[in-house]
């Protein structure tokens, strides 16, 4: 098969949703379709148990089993399906906010009882940064949920994208009868099962035939009246406009009954992008192109202090992957060649010879990698697109032996490379203060440190709300700094942060500052 068909067949996604809204559940089931799994239950995701919550080392020893399953792959439909898993658990938000940028589009998943919860609008804000298309799949339909309508102007309000429902559920919870496929006519009837896909299709010409008075009884008026309403208010189901990011298909269904996912799943398959070209440094890089090219999005250290190995996850973006083979590693301008790149899926790794446009191969690190490096043929350019977003949780890091000082520099510095947490340093002085989206956090990088580095240090919290890069006038930034130099440290690529208090104290400095430009992601870069 030609470089241009195996990228073509490739759709790289992620599922993603508030946790419990049943992402595990539905990634599970796009594997039996695909018969990737054999049994329910198989999956061991990144969902970490919520009693777990207290214990890191618990929490990481769940993820090094979730690394396993970290990529999942299988064919359906003559199509290679790459699905990119992301930890349920906030405080590991900044890894799922990194995997969507190696995704080509996502499916997010909504609880129909609870709607649209907070982090699902955070996760839905890095998908439009990038215009990532999104399919938004309704679950638990078999539960007395909300109102379909106000679903869809939930989902419009609070994550900014217009929706177009693409089937459409008859009745809910005890009552659900089944939903009506918009986009072909037909109905398909519920029944509770958790095992077998739904069968009872039937494809109709017309609604008013009296067929559905049959079929739905007295329902039948309502679903008239909802799906004209639809066709009104939402309009033709546009495929440019979803590849654009601008709306988004829903579907309704159940993952645990396994309702609606293979119309989910086949839908998706149609429409979802292929791999898509991308913006580096020096130019747009389109995925066909026959030179290999593709970025580091992650890293997963091992704590293991018998396995000191990090693995880092590269998303090839152009030509192919080979195994053996010298690439251009841009940032170190160094020529490197892996001589065990793996796949993630099966319970062993499995070596890798070969991998195109749209996949995702794990290298060993002993260091090299930081996440955002670019791996080329020779060219040197950097993708752009994996940013930093402005941490919630801000502490000191305080040194508590003097003699292990150079450690403690060494250790911060290369777990902040992966991305475990973000470090700002102040002059003078030196003082670090890290930032990060959970507490956990802080207990890796102690435990880390004083395992890995044999370093010792304690975390003072600061009360810091916002990290906000700095762009614009360099006079105004000189004078601000000036003025606020308590406030004011660099990140590792020695780009101006401030760090604000409070929101108040950040928008007064915003509205009194207006010749420089405060960003919340390092994106600004890009
Ligand atoms: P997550 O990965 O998004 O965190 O969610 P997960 O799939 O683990 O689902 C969360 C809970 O919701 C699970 O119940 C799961 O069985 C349930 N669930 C998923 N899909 C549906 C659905 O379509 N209808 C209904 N009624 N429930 C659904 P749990 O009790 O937390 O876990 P378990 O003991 O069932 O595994």
């Amino acid at each position: 098969m030609n470089l241009v068909n195996e990228i073509h067949k490739r759709k790289t996604f992620a599922i993603i949703s508030h946790p419990d809204a049943g992402k595990t559940t539905l990634t599970e089931k796009f594997l039996l379709f695909g018969g990737a799994i054999q049994t329910a239950g198989a999956v061991k995701s990144n969902k970490i148990k919520k009693t777990a919550t207290s214990d890191f080392m618990e929490i990481e020893k769940q993820r090094g089993i979730s690394v396993a399953t970290s990529v999942m792959t299988f064919e359906y439909n003559g199509k290679l399906v790459n699905i990119l898993d992301t930890p349920g658990h906030k405080d590991f938000a900044e890894d799922t906010y990194r995997t969507l940028t190696a995704v080509d589009s996502v499916i997010l998943v909504i609880d129909c009882v609870k709607g649209v919860e907070e982090q699902t609008e955070r996760l839905m804000e890095v998908c439009r940064m990038r215009n990532t298309p999104v399919i938004v799949f309704i679950n638990k339909v078999d539960r007395d949920g909300r109102d379909p309508f106000d679903l869809l102007d939930e989902l419009e309000k609070k994550l900014d994208i217009s929706v177009r429902p693409m089937s459409w559920p008859i009745n809910g919870g005890r009552d659900f009868k089944g939903v009506y496929k918009l986009y072909d006519n037909s109905f398909n009837f519920f029944e509770a099962n958790k095992t077998k896909i739904s069968k009872d299709i039937v494809r109709i010409d017309d609604l008013n035939s009296p067929l559905v008075d049959e079929l739905l009884e007295k329902d039948a008026d309502k679903l008239r009246a909802d799906v004209d309403l639809i066709d009104g208010v939402y309009g033709d189901f546009d495929i440019d406009y979803y590849l654009s990011g601008d709306v988004a298909p829903v579907f309704f269904g159940s993952a645990l009954n396994n309702f609606g996912v293979k119309e989910l799943l086949e839908k998706f398959l149609e429409i979802a992008p292929y791999p898509q070209a991308r913006q580096s440094s020096e130019r747009l890089v389109t995925p066909e192109e026959n030179k290999f090219s593709g970025f580091i999005f992650k890293i997963h250290a091992n704590l293991d202090p018998r396995h000191r190995d990090r693995i880092a996850f590269l998303r090839v973006c152009s030509g192919k992957f080979e195994r053996n083979k010298f690439f251009h590693h841009v940032r170190l301008d160094k020529n490197m060649k892996f001589a065990s790149p793996f796949t993630f899926m099966a319970d062993s790794k499995a070596l890798l010879e070969d991998a195109f446009a749209g996949d995702v191969v794990g290298l060993y690190d002993t260091g090299n990698f930081k996440i955002g490096d670019t791996l080329t043929e020779g060219e040197d350019f950097m993708y752009k697109g994996v940013p930093s977003f402005s941490p919630e949780i801000f502490k000191e890091l305080i040194n508590l032996d003097p003699m292990k000082s150079k450690q403690l520099e060494k250790g911060i510095e290369q777990l902040t490379d992966e991305g475990v947490a973000q470090l700002f340093r102040q002059d003078p002085g030196n003082r670090k203060f890290i930032g990060t989206v959970g507490e956990l956090q802080f207990e890796v990088i102690q435990y880390r440190l004083e395992n890995e580095y044999n370093a010792k240090c304690r975390f003072e919290p600061r009360n810091f709300h916002k990290a906000c890069w700095m762009t614009g006038d360099k006079s105004a930034i000189d004078e601000f700094i000036k003025f606020r130099h308590k406030n004011i440290v660099k990140d590792k690529d020695d780009n101006l942060v401030f760090l604000a208090e409070t929101s108040w104290i950040l928008n007064s400095a915003i509205e009194q500052n207006p010749k420089i430009t405060f960003h919340t992601t390092s994106d600004f870069k890009i």
